[in-house]
């Protein structure tokens, strides 16, 4: 069966699905909401607002679509695929309720809680005396402070000690610096160890893993500056035989909670691990496709991934195998100036249309005007290189990234450098 595809989002993950989902000869009628001026080459952007759980299910109707992809976490917190699978059109997406496992880091804490998940101890608040209370209580330690709510990865402080703590509190809580997302607030016990995203295509029932990535999440080399949306990625990591089994432990725990709680869960389950010395524990879950790690992860797929997606939303993921190339990919993000605070956008880029040898760019955030391509968000591109191995593809990306230019431009140097990374994880 042919399928009609409408994609939700317009950043550089959604370049990435937009383009794979492109060439799948499974594909029809292809449109992208809101979409962006590079995607516009590879789907028809159409405008509306895809918050709005209606307006979507309205579109989907009018235009006989098969499958909404959903990109972003919003229009799943807001109800989008709950409004589809009313009608019966399929949804890559969870419900509201299901995605609450990244809506709100609260519930997912006490979720993984009550499913035996590992994650660091943690304690939840609702207000900044009761936060204030707890510190004054405890032992001077490094602690982690965590918005509740959604906060585009930037509600995350990692703190050296209790006052820092504290002031990351206040932010959150009184200063309201993400509004109703720090209404509650997580605090918990700073872990030590490598990071790891793990992506599973999952139907609630069956799962099939994605290759394995590493984001970095900081502003700058060495793992330095505030926590971002994400500066690259590279993608596969690989890790011992033992902690793969770790890892799939943990999503057969969280698909066990998952059915238990009658969530209903069709499409991207990522888990933010960290290989402590205890073994992996999660950070955090999010409910739909890493942002950059999709865009190092799916250049590696030989596989057609629409069939996939469409599996997933008809709970037929079981017994589907993945084809995945025997390569590495290295994602550098080029990011505007200011990033992630007050960004200026508007910055002319040039060197886009050249070739680059090896090179693939997903926009980001980026606008096509009068035959000029001008900067319009915080990340503005993801350059992808693939390679035989890391310091191939580090080359072909980095070549890539330099042969970029606008003003402002800024991107980390070490991207897929870290020592620990270069062999297998035990
Ligand atoms: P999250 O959005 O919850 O994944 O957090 C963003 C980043 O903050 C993670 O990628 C980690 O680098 C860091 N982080 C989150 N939780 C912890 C923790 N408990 N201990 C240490 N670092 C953390
Ligand atoms: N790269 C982390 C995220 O997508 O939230």
């Amino acid at each position: 069966m042919k399928l009609n595809v409408l994609v939700l989002g317009s950043g550089g993950r959604e370049h990435a699905l937009c383009d794979k989902i492109s060439r799948s000869p499974r594909l029809e009628k292809f449109f992208c909401a809101p979409g962006s001026s590079a995607i516009s080459r590879l789907a028809r952007c159409v405008h509306f607002d895809i918050l709005n759980p209606a307006t979507v299910l309205e579109f989907a109707v009018k235009n006989k679509i098969n499958l909404v992809v959903v990109g972003p976490e919003v229009p799943l917190a807001a109800g989008v695929s709950d409004a589809l699978g009313k009608r019966k059109i399929a949804c890559f997406g969870p419900t509201r309720r299901a995605a609450r496992l990244e809506s709100s880091k609260a519930f997912a804490k006490e979720f993984m809680k009550k499913y035996e998940i590992p994650t660091a101890h943690f304690r939840a608040f609702q207000s900044f005396s009761s936060v204030s209370r707890y510190l004054s209580q405890i032992t001077e330690r490094p602690l982690v402070v965590k918005a509740s709510g959604l906060a585009g990865g930037k509600g995350v402080f990692v703190c050296e000690n209790k006052r820092a703590a504290l002031l990351a509190a206040k932010k959150l809580m009184e200063e309201r610096i993400f509004k109703d997302a720090g209404d509650k607030v997580v605090i918990e016990e700073c872990l030590t160890g490598p990071e790891l995203s793990v992506m599973g295509l999952t139907d609630g029932r069956s799962f099939v893993l994605l290759p394995l990535s590493r984001d970095h999440k900081r502003l700058k080399d060495r793992d330095l500056g505030p926590n971002t949306g994400g500066m690259g990625a590279f993608a596969p990591v690989s890790v011992s035989t033992k902690i793969k089994e770790e890892i799939e432990k943990i999503f057969k725990k969280t698909l066990t909670g998952i059915r238990r709680e009658k969530m209903n869960y069709r499409g991207l389950l990522y888990c933010g691990l960290m290989l402590t010395e205890d073994g992996p524990k999660v950070l955090e879950f999010n409910c739909r496709f890493g942002d950059p790690e999709t865009q190092a992860v799916l250049p590696l797929m030989d596989s057609d991934l629409l069939p996939f997606l469409w599996a997933t939303s008809q709970k037929k993921l079981k017994g589907l195998k993945l084809k995945v190339r025997k390569k590495t990919s290295v994602c550098v993000n080029l990011v505007s100036e200011g990033y992630p605070e007050k960004i200026k956008i508007g910055r002319r880029i040039s060197g886009l249309e050249k070739k680059h040898e090896g090179a693939q760019i997903f926009h980001c955030g980026t606008v096509l005007e009068n035959g000029e391509w001008k900067s319009a968000g915080g990340r503005v591109l993801s350059v992808v290189g693939v390679g035989s191995n890391l310091k191939d593809a580090r080359q072909k990306a980095y070549g890539g990234a330099d042969a970029i230019l606008f003003q402002g431009r800024a991107f980390r140097r070490d991207i897929a450098k870290e020592r620990i990374f270069r062999q297998k994880l035990k």
